[in-house]
């Protein structure tokens, strides 16, 4: 396509960037040769999009935002690799109507990936990672791939996710990784609860990251943050079914960093294997998780409402009998309320070698089979305050 054509093709937009209006490009994914039905691999065209998107740079206009669309219709992308940083001051809005398909083929990394995107915005739409197959690989105990990410987001600063769908990944649905400024906001996630590692979102080594409104419905966990995290918010999540909201695993490797200052609030978890979770392995590597609070929680039909695991060891292989080497220090449970589908519906079953300190619980209600629920603690210090059913044991 000339150098023109595309001058041509770009339709000049109005978007509204405070104080001033600006005009900002428009690249749609058509132009570049997509071919809407979902049958010819657009990834080519998506790419030349994109590269004209983020090589436009608006004349150097504060606030510039050229916008690379992806139309209604159904789009085949075989794998998308969307390199920054890009020219505008504004980064680029990733605009989506229709819906993005994988296809069955299974790889080991990622299939929308973003990196150095500084600024960028995804609005709507839906990416549909067609994990059906590689599912049916790994249940029939076959030699399969690790599977592949469907959005990810790495060395990326100041982005935000708007109304974005994502079905059926064959891995981790979202991830987030080496980034700062993330925000996810009403982020719908579906995969079959029995479909493996479909995991929500998962958060790593990134600071100020928020997952606003979303509503994760997979196989693993909803929400996962690993180690180097800081500065998270989820606020207004409806999770479930899954394996709930998980800090960790931690402490699987030698020199992890720290997961730091998290606030878990309004959170609605129903039929998941855990509710609330601090997970590290058993074993002497160091870490810390410190400054996390979670509140205003309803659990329904949840096996392990509140649960620290100091000593996960899958398989028994290489961890029996070591003790964890991740301390784990000012956590707050407040209005906590619901039902568990097991006895102990709090537990905190902490390191011998750094026992966990600082744990409060105010105002807690969980009960099991119409019952008040137990709670177990090993290892854990802290204190209870106002209403607390099962009675602590802190
Ligand atoms: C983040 O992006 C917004 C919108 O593009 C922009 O107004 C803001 O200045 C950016 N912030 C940083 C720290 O880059
Ligand atoms: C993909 O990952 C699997 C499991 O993690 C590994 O055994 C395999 O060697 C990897 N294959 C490629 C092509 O990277
Ligand atoms: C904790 O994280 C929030 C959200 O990113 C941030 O606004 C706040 O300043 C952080 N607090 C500390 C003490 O770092
Ligand atoms: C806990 O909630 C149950 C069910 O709503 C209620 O019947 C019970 O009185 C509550 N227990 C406490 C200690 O508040």
């Amino acid at each position: 396509m000339s150098v023109l054509m595309v001058v041509v093709a770009a339709i000049l937009v109005a978007v509204a960037a405070a104080p001033v209006l600006v005009m900002a490009a428009e690249y749609s994914v058509v132009y570049y040769g997509a071919r809407e039905g979902g049958k010819v691999d657009a990834a080519g065209a998506f790419q030349a999009a994109w590269a004209a998107a983020c090589g436009d740079g608006g004349g150097g206009m504060m606030g510039y935002r050229p916008v690379m669309r992806v139309p209604a219709g159904t789009f085949l992308v075989g794998q998308a690799y969307f390199s920054g940083p890009c020219r505008s001051a504004g980064g680029v809005l990733l605009a989506i109507d229709g819906t993005v398909v994988a296809p069955p083929a299974v790889d080991n990394t990622s299939w929308i990936m973003f990196h150095y995107a500084h600024g960028l915005a995804i609005r709507g739409g839906t990416l549909d990672g067609q994990g059906r197959s590689f599912w049916a690989c790994k249940a029939a105990g076959r030699k399969c791939l690790s599977g592949t990410t469907t959005l990810d987001i790495s060395q990326s600063n100041n982005v935000s996710v708007k109304r974005l769908t994502l079905l059926d990944s064959k891995n981790v649905h979202v991830s987030i990784f080496d980034s700062a400024g993330v925000t996810l906001q009403a982020v719908k996630i579906i995969a079959p609860a029995d479909s493996p590692h479909t995991d929500g979102i998962h958060v790593q080594l990134s600071r100020d990251v928020s997952i606003l409104s979303a509503t994760v419905r997979t196989g693993d966990d909803c929400v996962s943050l690993g180690p180097g995290t800081s500065g998270v918010v989820i606020r207004n999540i409806r999770c479930g079914p899954g394996h709930g909201i998980s800090i960790g695993s931690l402490g699987g490797d030698a020199g992890e960093k720290e997961v730091r200052n998290v606030t878990v609030e309004a959170a609605a978890l129903t039929d998941t294997q855990n509710g609330l979770r601090i997970k590290t392995w058993g074993k002497p590597n160091s870490g810390h998780v410190t400054g996390v609070r979670f509140a205003h929680v309803t659990m329904r039909g949840v096996e392990n409402p509140i649960v620290v695991d100091q000593n996960y060891c899958p398989g028994n292989i290489n961890c029996p009998g070591q003790s964890s080497g991740v301390r784990i220090s000012d956590v707050v449970y407040e209005d906590i309320t619901g039902t568990s589908v097991t006895p102990v519906a709090v537990k905190f079953d902490c390191s011998g070698s750094n026992p966990c300190t600082g744990i409060k619980l105010r105002n807690i209600n969980l009960t099991y089979d119409g019952k008040p629920a137990q709670s177990f603690c090993k290892n854990a210090g802290g204190s209870a305050s106002g209403v607390v059913s099962p009675a602590s044991c802190l």
